[in-house]
């Protein structure tokens, strides 16, 4: 019995030494949930004569309860909170509250943590450090947030704000908050002290709503902070990425933090500028998953950048499902592909399959990468809508004064062609692809609806819709026919049904020459690509 009594003063007078005096609560205002961070005590490792922490706690069950001065949570009859402990360790405990229970303490700046640890019956009672509460988009503080980066350099914000109580002045900690595996990271964000702009963060500019731009500039202050932050960027481009400002009332800290609703590299070689054929759009076609990068017949840019590979990184999630795929080229292959293809699998047709066209995005990222395989550019689009296309196979038949595609569509309610007015449908392409390099044998316009309800169809092209105005491997249409017919025999050719089509590139296409009754198989590569930027514009006005 003296025993355990000697044991459960000194388990007493040691168990307030596991955690730190700097553990500290914050509030989450969307989901009335208070976290308890029980940070470890600093010096864990200084206490060498029975260490409790060390020795007897770890995976022992600990109860934990919070107190203000007139309401203590859990609540008497509700389940009790628990954890197990885990020496030298950050441990987030987690108490529901009611809408109206978070409402009463909101304000209340004083709180205990009472830890009840079952192994000896001792139950310890802490103050808490810091109290937070973090009002998450709720605020509508920001109607706008955009993040303007150089890569490994500075980072810039665009806001566009709303009239918001946050009181700027010397106390105020503004931070761009970024995950980093499980926990998050901040970079801190200084208010600009010399050549600022009118409208950038300053503490001179006191009204919240007159400020525009937030900077954070590579110094020796913030440079560690950026690195880590590029690093965990360029690994994954989904990371959680906040902007928070951070500011004091009687003793408690409020978090504004808002979600960037856009991330862009700076357009520092002027190619979104240049290129009026830049757009990125992602495709789930039956058979092969694509990414359109310019509507025209190469990916290469307008502008000069000394690239030497191209990296394409691609994302495609919905609320269950998620997928990254990487692809490195030579920038001449790149450059001279039309968009890029991704293999589909498994994951991707389960994507299909659940297409939601609200919950189904894409994120893609393609960087232009130096001969050391540094990053020197990039574009991305962020969490964008993905498209579905439907054109499983096709087979081409050629006659002698015209040509004719026959191809079966795959049934998904989705089609991005189903979603199109009857005009927009009725363009055809048909390319073909030479040592990797795609060029167009002619565009037509038909004067007659496709019906796309139906699953086979064949629409035969002739030259009175022939669509002039657009570079093709030769100046007519005649001239594009024949060579068609040639090539046939030796290269790989490919359909867009353009039709504001299913601006595909899919893999399977089966060519037939028919008009010398002998059937040469040719697996081909079909790609839509003209005038596709409208047309995506006019289904995301849908
Ligand atoms: C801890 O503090 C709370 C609130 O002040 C009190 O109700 C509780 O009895 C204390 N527990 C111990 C073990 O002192
Ligand atoms: C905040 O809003 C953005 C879009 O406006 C949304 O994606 C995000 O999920 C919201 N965050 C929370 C915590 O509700
Ligand atoms: C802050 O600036 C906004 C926009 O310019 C203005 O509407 C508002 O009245 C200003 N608030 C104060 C307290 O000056
Ligand atoms: C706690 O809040 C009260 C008002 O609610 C205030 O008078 C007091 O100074 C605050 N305490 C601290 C430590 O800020
Ligand atoms: C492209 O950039 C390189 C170096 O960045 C430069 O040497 C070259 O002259 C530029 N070419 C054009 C056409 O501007
Ligand atoms: C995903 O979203 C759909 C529709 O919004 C919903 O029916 C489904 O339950 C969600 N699945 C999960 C795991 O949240």
């Amino acid at each position: 019995m003296i025993v355990v009594h000697v044991l459960m003063v000194s388990v007493s007078s040691s168990f307030s030494e596991c955690f730190s005096a700097k553990s500290y609560i914050s509030g989450n205002v969307l989901t009335d949930q208070l976290n308890l961070h029980l940070l470890p005590f600093e010096r864990l490792d200084k206490i060498t004569n029975e260490n409790l922490c060390q020795m007897y706690l770890p995976n022992k069950v600990v109860v934990a309860q919070i107190h203000y001065d007139d309401i203590s949570f859990p609540r008497p009859g509700e389940d009790e909170v628990s954890f197990l402990y885990k020496f030298n360790q950050e441990i987030i405990v987690t108490f529901q509250l009611s809408h109206a229970d978070y409402e009463h303490i909101f304000d209340k700046n004083i709180t205990m943590y009472e830890l009840w640890y079952d192994v000896n019956l001792v139950k310890v009672n802490n103050s808490v450090n810091t109290i937070e509460h973090t009002k998450y988009n709720g605020t509508n503080c920001f109607q706008k947030l955009e993040m303007e980066y150089t890569i490994y350099e500075d980072i810039d914000i665009k806001v566009l704000p709303n009239n918001c109580n946050v009181k700027i002045n010397a106390n105020i900690q503004v931070y761009i908050e970024f995950q980093e595996g499980q926990v998050n990271n901040q970079i801190p964000i200084y208010p600009c002290v010399s050549s600022c702009d009118p409208s950038e963060f300053q503490l001179s500019l006191t009204n919240f709503s007159q400020i525009r731009t937030y900077r954070v500039k590579k110094t020796p202050a913030t440079a560690s902070h950026l690195s880590s932050f590029y690093s965990n960027f360029v690994e994954n481009r989904r990371i959680q990425i906040s902007l928070n400002l951070k500011f004091d009332t009687n003793g408690i800290y409020t978090v504004i933090s808002n979600t960037f609703n856009n991330i862009q590299h700076k357009d520092n070689f002027a190619c979104k500028s240049l290129d009026s054929h830049l757009g990125i759009y992602a495709l789930l076609n039956p058979n092969v998953v694509s990414v359109q990068y310019r509507d025209s017949l190469v990916n290469k840019l307008v502008c000069n950048i000394s690239a030497k590979y191209v990296k394409v990184d691609l994302y495609m999630f919905d609320n269950v499902t998620s997928v990254n795929r990487k692809q490195t080229s030579k920038i001449l292959d790149f450059d001279n592909s039309i968009g890029i293809e991704f293999q589909k699998d498994s994951q991707f047709t389960l994507l299909r399959e659940n297409f939601q066209p609200s919950v189904t995005k894409t994120t893609v990222v393609v960087s232009y990468l130096s001969e050391t395989l540094e990053i020197m550019w990039e574009i991305l689009i962020y969490s964008d809508p993905v498209y579905i296309g439907c054109v499983e196979r096709a087979t081409l038949h050629l006659y002698e004064n015209h040509n004719c595609l026959e191809y079966i569509l795959d049934k998904h309610d989705q089609c991005v062609v189903q979603r199109m007015t009857a005009q927009q449908k009725n363009v055809l392409g048909i390319y073909y692809k030479s040592k990797g390099i795609q060029k167009s044998l002619g565009m037509y316009r038909f004067h007659y609806a496709v019906d796309y309800s139906i699953s086979k169809h064949e629409v035969c092209f002739v030259c009175e819709e022939y669509q002039p105005g657009v570079t093709y491997a030769k100046p007519s249409c005649e001239e594009n026919q024949k060579l068609t017919k040639q090539l046939i025999k030796t290269e790989e050719i490919g359909f867009g049904i353009v039709s504001a089509c299913e601006f595909i590139i899919f893999n399977t296409a089966v060519t037939e020459y028919k008009s010398i009754y002998v059937p040469v198989i040719l697996s081909s590569s079909l790609i839509c690509v003209l005038v596709i930027i409208t047309i995506i514009t006019f289904v995301q006005k849908l």
